[in-house]
């Protein structure tokens, strides 16, 4: 069964789970922390490469302060108590997005968290905090440009941009996953997903486990992906 090598997932639902139960908001997102982390001890088990989990949106700052500061806290306490069991599990742990907007206590953390897992060869856990993936475009083309001074627009190539986003040393995502319900990519990684294979559940993401992950790479694992040729090339290709 092939396996995907890079999951990206949209962690969706934590809110309508918390008020189905006329609990407060924050607490679905608790339980979502629970989620990710049977998730990401599932996923480093069964030899995923990469997981790429979208926390924190450039949206999301437009939610109610008190919520923001809540997931904000949270963060800061999955850094400060989970990084170190990730470490003895060999994680690499990178977080991606435009990070001068968190608070400094945070950002410390963080290089911290990234500076100790540098070496690991394990799975690569790639939290998207404050990520747009238009942004992520934007950054590429400075950065490129910044790189080559000397070099017009008009010489920028694709391949300069998927050098230049981030997670470029790691294989593009082939699964993304949306739990919730909804079927949108709400500015995820927009140019790093052009060929995955899209996968929506219905479940909210505090109830989603092992068995969901499961799920998901069955149903990916039983589709044809023809990077635009015909069915018949590639099944010709792969014999
Ligand atoms: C979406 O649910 C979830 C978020 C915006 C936050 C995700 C955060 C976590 C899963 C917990 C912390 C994770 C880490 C890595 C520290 P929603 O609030 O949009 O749910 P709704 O659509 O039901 O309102």
């Amino acid at each position: 069964m092939t396996q995907p090598k890079h999951i990206a997932i949209i962690m969706d639902g934590n809110g309508r789970w918390a008020k189905k139960r006329f609990l407060p908001r924050f607490v679905g997102h608790q339980k979502g922390l629970r989620a990710v982390k049977k998730v990401v001890s599932h996923c480093a088990e069964i030899g995923v490469e990469s997981l790429t989990l979208f926390a924190f949106s450039t949206e999301n700052w437009k939610r109610p302060k008190d919520e923001v500061s809540k997931l904000m806290g949270l963060f800061l306490s999955a850094l400060q108590n989970e990084v170190s069991k990730l470490h003895k599990n060999n994680v690499r742990l990178n977080i991606i997005g435009d990070r001068t907007l968190f608070t400094d206590e945070i950002q410390q953390h963080i290089l911290q968290a990234e500076h100790l897992t540098e070496n690991n060869s394990g799975l690569q856990l790639n939290i998207a905090a404050n990520y747009g993936g238009r942004w992520d475009v934007v950054q590429a083309v400075k950065d490129w440009s910044n790189k080559n001074p000397d070099k017009p627009i008009t010489e920028l190539t694709e391949a300069d941009i998927s050098m230049n986003v981030c997670l470029a040393e790691q294989s593009e995502p082939d699964l993304l996953i949306r739990t919730g319900g909804e079927q949108r990519i709400s500015n995820f990684l927009v140019w790093q997903m052009a060929y995955a294979e899209f996968y929506f559940s219905d479940e909210l993401w505090p109830d989603f486990d092992e068995n969901s992950i499961d799920k998901a790479i069955a149903s990916f694992s039983n589709r044809e992906r023809r990077f635009g040729k015909t069915s018949e090339q590639v099944t010709h290709d792969s014999h």
